[in-house]
C-alpha cells in the first residue's frame, strides 16, 4: 500500500498545530507562567521557543520530510545504522508514556463537558456545590479509569480514520472551533469584574523573580517550551513524514510556534480573569493538577450563565485536548505500520490496548500519575529532542541543509547553516545544561 500524504498544505499545518495546541497551553501555561513572575518569565519563555524550539522543530521536520519514515525508521533509514535505529523505540516509549496521562487528563475534561452539557437542560452541574469533593470523584477509581478509556477511543477513532480522512480532516475541524470559542471566551472574560486584576496578575511584568532565580526558571522555562510545542517524542517527525511536496519548512514551522502562543497567551486571558471575578488568587489554589478544575468550577458557579460558559470552555480543552493526544497515538501506530507493515486498524487496537492499562494505572495512583506527567516527561522529551538535534547535525549533515533549503525563501536559506551549527553543537549543549538544572 503506498503510504498516505496530507491532501494540502494548510491540512499538515493545522494538524501539526492541533498537536501543539493542548493542555500545555491551557492548563499548565497559564500557571508556570504566572508562577515564575508573569510576563517577565513569558520573556524568556519565549525566548526559548524562538531560538531552541523553532530550530527542534525543524530538525523534527527535516528528518521527517526527508526519510517520509516516523522516527525508528526515519534514524535507521537516514544513517544506515542498527543503533539509531534501536534508539528511535526509544519515541515509542515516549508515546506510551506521555499517552497515559494525557488521555487520564482528557478523560477529566470529557468527564467535565459531559457533566456541563446535560446541566445545560436546566440543571446545576454537579460540581457547582462542591467543586474539590467533585473533583476528587472523578480523579479516582472507575470513573477515572472509565472517561480515560472514553477519551482513548476517541482518540483511537481518528487515528484508525488515517492519516487525511482522521487526522487532517479532524484538526480541520477541531482547530478553527477552539480559535473561535477561545477568542469568544476571552472577549467575555474581559467584561467581568476581576478582568483588571487578572492582567495585572498574569502580565504583570515582574523582573525581579528572573533576576533572583534565573537558572531556576529556565528549567520550567525549557521544559514548558518543549511540551507545548509537541518536541521531543517524534510527533513532528511522523507529521512531517507525511509532507508530500517541497514547501517551506521553515515558513510552516514558525507559523505553528506563534499560533501555539498565542493560543498560550489567549488561554492566561481566559483562565485568570474567571479566577479573580471569584476573588481567587491562583497562588491559593496551588498549581497542582487539580487546580484548575477546582477553581473554575468554583469561579462557573458562580457566574450568570455560568453552565453555558462553562460547556463550552470544556469544549474547547476537550478539543485541544483530542487534536494532541491522536498526534501522540500516531507515533507507536506509524512505527507498526512503518516497520512491520502492520494493518492500521491492527496496531491503532494493539497501541491501545497497551494505553489502556498504562493509563489505569496512571488514573489510579496519584504519585505515578505525577511522577509520569512532570520529571519522567520532561526528561524524555529533553533527552529525545537532544538525540534529534544531534542527528541532524552530525549523521544528516549536508543532506540536513538540503532538505531545509527545499522550498525555503531567502531568509530561511541564509539563516540554514547557522541553524545546522546550533543543532548540532549549541542547543545540545543547552538541552542538557537545563536537564542538570532540573536535578540540581
Ligand atoms: N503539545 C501538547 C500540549 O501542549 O498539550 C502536548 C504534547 C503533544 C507533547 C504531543 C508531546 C507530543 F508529542
Ligand atoms: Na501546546
Amino acid at each position: 500500500m503506498t503510504r498516505e500524504t496530507w491532501a494540502t498544505r494548510i491540512g499538515f499545518i493545522l494538524a501539526a498545530v492541533g498537536s501543539a495546541v493542548g493542555l500545555g497551553n491551557i492548563w499548565r501555561f497559564p500557571w508556570v507562567t504566572a508562577e515564575n513572575g508573569g510576563s517577565a518569565f513569558l520573556v524568556v519563555y519565549l525566548g526559548i521557543v524562538l531560538l531552541v524550539g523553532v530550530p527542534g522543530l525543524l530538525a523534527e521536520f527535516v528528518i521527517g520530510r526527508r526519510s517520509n519514515r516516523s522516527p525508528a525508521g526515519a534514524l535507521r533509514s537516514l544513517s544506515g545504522s542498527d543503533a539509531w535505529g534501536a534508539w528511535g523505540l526509544f519515541y515509542v516509549g515516549t508515546a506510551v508514556a506521555l499517552l497515559s496521562f494525557y488521555s487520564v487528563v482528557g478523560g477529566w475534561i470529557l468527564r467535565y463537558f459531559v457533566e456541563s452539557g446535560l446541566a445545560l437542560a436546566g440543571t446545576e452541574p454537579a460540581y457547582f456545590a462542591s467543586p474539590g469533593q467533585y473533583f476528587g470523584g472523578v480523579a479516582a477509581g472507575f470513573d477515572a479509569v472509565g472517561f480515560h478509556v472514553l477519551f482513548l477511543a476517541l482518540t483511537g477513532i481518528i487515528v484508525f480514520a488515517g492519516v487525511r480522512r482522521g487526522i487532517e480532516l479532524g484538526t480541520k475541524v477541531m482547530m478553527p472551533a477552539v480559535l473561535v470559542l477561545l477568542v469568544a471566551l476571552a472577549g467575555w472574560a474581559a467584561t467581568q469584574s476581576g478582568a483588571a486584576e487578572a492582567y495585572a496578575f498574569y502580565l504583570r511584568f515582574d523582573l525581579s523573580v528572573i533576576r533572583q532565580n534565573f537558572f531556576g526558571v529556565l528549567g520550567p522555562a525549557a521544559g514548558q517550551a518543549l511540551f507545548t510545542l509537541s518536541l521531543g517524542a517524534g510527533t513532528m517527525v511522523t507529521y512531517a513524514s507525511y509532507v508530500g511536496e517541497d514547501r517551506s519548512l521553515a515558513f510552516d514551522g514558525t507559523t505553528i510556534a506563534v499560533l501555539n502562543t498565542l493560543v498560550g497567551v489567549l488561554a492566561g486571558l481566559v483562565v485568570f480573569p474567571l479566577l479573580f471575578s471569584l476573588g481567587i488568587s491562583p497562588g491559593e489554589t496551588g498549581t497542582g493538577a487539580g487546580a484548575l478544575f477546582v477553581g473554575l468550577a468554583g469561579a462557573f458557579s458562580q457566574l450568570p450563565g455560568g453552565t453555558l460558559i462553562a460547556t463550552a470552555f470544556f469544549a474547547v480543552v476537550a478539543l485541544a485536548a483530542l487534536s494532541s493526544s491522536i498526534s501522540i497515538l500516531e507515533i507507536p501506530v506509524a512505527f507498526l505500520v512503518d516497520e512491520y507493515d502492520v494493518e492500521r486498524r491492527t496496531a491503532v487496537a494493539g497501541v491501545g490496548a497497551l494505553v489502556v492499562v498504562t493509563g489505569s494505572v496512571c488514573a489510579l495512583d496519584q504519585s505515578i500519575f505525577g511522577f509520569v506527567a512532570g520529571t519522567l516527561v520532561d526528561v524524555l522529551l529533553t533527552a529525545g529532542l537532544t538525540a534529534f538535534l544531534v542527528f541532524v547535525g552530525w549523521v544528516m549533515g549536508r543532506d540536513a541543509l538540503e532538505e531545509f533549503r527545499a522550498g525555503a525563501g531567502e531568509v530561511a536559506t541564509a539563516l540554514s547553516t547557522p541553524w545546522l551549527f546550533a543543532a548540532g553543537a549549541l542547543l545540545p549543549v543547552f538541552l542538557v545544561f537545563t536537564l542538570l538544572t532540573t536535578f540540581g
